[in-house]
């Protein structure tokens, strides 16, 4: 006979898969959308199967007003601000979201603590005497509250950093390696202690220490490694929910969870790679990674160019490659950019683009803005693709871009961006800065490209400027 327990089942087993089809599809461009599609099917699924469930274990009907009034109050905030928020915006929305899943899994976890450990007498906690599963049930508490607990302040300090409302220098407290290492060794000795002999206090301590330790693993990671913190934030809070899965018994919580723990801890990795950091360093919160010096070199003068005189030289080009970055997205300029490439490649001028793998704020950025504004494909080039060319190319022009421009990561050991792979266009002809000042990108570090003899800067917002060399071209 079909019960409520095996057709949830059922169902729980259907959207698992679902949501694999759903990371398989958001792998590529072309699949992303329909990748979403399933994705929602999937949870629209799993809650009807949970909320059936529920029911199926007692749920009230005072409770099941209350679950549906949080889940119309919760679909009408992220209704809102998925609606409203900015690309440029993302990333910190998603850093934002990742300390709801932690935070969760602190709640899940005091909850487990307070129906068991802290209710001899209550049913489940017999139960669990009974078979002996009470010293597993106590360490689910344990380690899920720890993780969530690091999540969620790692993820609130990473969303302060994004959104600009603190700095996004790394913390260096001295002996920080040794605090993060005294940290975990104090978690291990607490679990053993809270299987043996589980008391309040010790859930209340190891609830504190791993909050300061999530905030100090995030602090102590530079502005630059930020797109690998969030990813890997994106995979604690996996395991989180993993966690809270076991101590839920909840299956589909279990798969879910390992899922998103796997697949952020994969993409971390491949951004590392991609930005020559240890994937070790940046998850042990800057392992290795040395204060900067804080000397500033001198760099000498640099010189300005008018849009004017701009046009002129983009017009006397063959070859133009443009590096677009941040600024390009705040200013909105790629259409402007769109429309400059169509009116260049109409004149003759091989033009193409450089994309660096973390330019702008979230992976992938400057590419849905470039295809958004209608750029062929195929003249959008990774790095790897197209940085051997620079130096046979006439004119690069960087709009909004900086860090992924800087030699200082190519030349300079002691940067902090020191070994970050970037597009090295000061290897071409002639080089054209459009930004707004003089001021540092996103890792706070001055670039010493704009102080090359072949550049130029070009100062204003990147639209305007886009545009008034659109007006001047010969
Ligand atoms: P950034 O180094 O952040 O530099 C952007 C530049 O754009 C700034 O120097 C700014 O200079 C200029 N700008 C801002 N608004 C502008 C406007 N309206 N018009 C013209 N210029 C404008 O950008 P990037 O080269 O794209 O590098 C990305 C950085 O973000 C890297 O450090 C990366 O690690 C980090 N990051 C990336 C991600 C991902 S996954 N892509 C996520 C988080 C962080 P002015 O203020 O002088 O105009």
């Amino acid at each position: 006979m079909i019960t409520i327990e095996t057709a949830s089942t059922a169902a729980y087993v259907v959207a698992g898969l679902l949501f694999i089809l759903a990371l398989a599809g958001l792998s590529r461009h072309e699949t992303a959308r329909t990748g979403n599609t399933f994705g929602m099917i999937g949870m629209a699924i799993a809650l009807v199967a949970t909320i059936a469930l529920a029911f199926d274990h007692g749920l009230g009907s005072g409770a099941f007003a209350l679950l549906v009034a949080a889940m119309v109050v919760g679909a009408l905030v992220g209704l809102q601000r998925a609606r409203t928020v900015e690309m440029t915006g993302m990333p910190e929305l998603i850093a934002l979201l990742h300390s709801f899943v932690g935070l969760a899994a602190v709640l899940v976890g005091w909850n487990g603590y307070l129906h068991v450990e802290a209710h001899p007498l209550h049913p489940a906690a017999i139960l669990l005497r009974r078979t002996d599963m009470l010293g597993i049930h106590s360490a689910e508490v344990f380690i899920g509250v720890f993780i969530g607990a690091v999540t969620f302040t790692g993820s609130i300090v990473a969303f302060l950093k994004l959104s600009a409302r603190i700095s996004s220098a790394p913390l260096v407290l001295p002996g920080k390696n040794y605090l993060n290492l005294g940290a975990l060794a104090a978690f291990v000795v607490l679990t053993v202690w809270f299987v043996i002999s589980p008391a309040l206090w010790l859930l209340i301590a190891v609830t504190i220490l791993a909050l300061l330790l999530g905030w100090h693993l995030v602090a102590s990671i530079g502005g630059g490694d930020m797109p690998v913190v969030v990813s890997m934030l994106n995979s604690y809070s996996g395991w989180a929910a993993a966690a809270s899965g076991f101590l839920l018994d909840n299956d589909l919580l279990i798969v879910t969870g390992a899922l998103v723990g796997a697949s952020g801890a994969y993409l971390s990795y491949i951004m590392c790679k991609a930005m020559n950091r240890s994937f070790i360093s940046v998850i042990a919160g800057g392992f290795g990674i040395e204060a900067p010096s804080g000397e500033e070199a001198d760099h000498g003068e640099h010189r300005e160019i008018g849009a004017e005189e701009a046009a002129e030289v983009l017009a006397g080009a063959s070859s133009v490659v443009i590096t677009p970055g941040y600024g390009m997205a705040v200013a909105q300029a790629q259409y402007p950019v769109a429309e400059l490439t169509a009116q260049l490649r109409s004149r003759g001028v091989e033009v193409r683009f450089g994309i660096h793998p973390v330019a702008g704020r979230l992976p992938g950025h400057m590419n849905v803005l470039l295809a958004e504004a209608k750029v062929p494909y195929d003249i959008v080039l990774e790095l790897d693709e197209i940085n051997d060319d620079l130096a046979e190319t006439d004119v690069v022009l960087v709009i909004g871009a900086n860090d992924t421009v800087n030699p200082a990561a190519a030349e300079d050991p002691g940067s902090p961006i020191a070994g970050m792979p970037v597009l090295r266009v000061w290897e071409a002809g002639e080089v054209i800065v459009f930004k707004r000042s003089m001021a540092t990108g996103y890792a706070g570090v001055q670039n010493p490209l704009f102080f090359r003899d072949n550049s130029r800067m070009l100062f204003g917002d990147a639209k305007e400027r886009v545009e008034d060399i659109l007006r001047h071209l010969p």
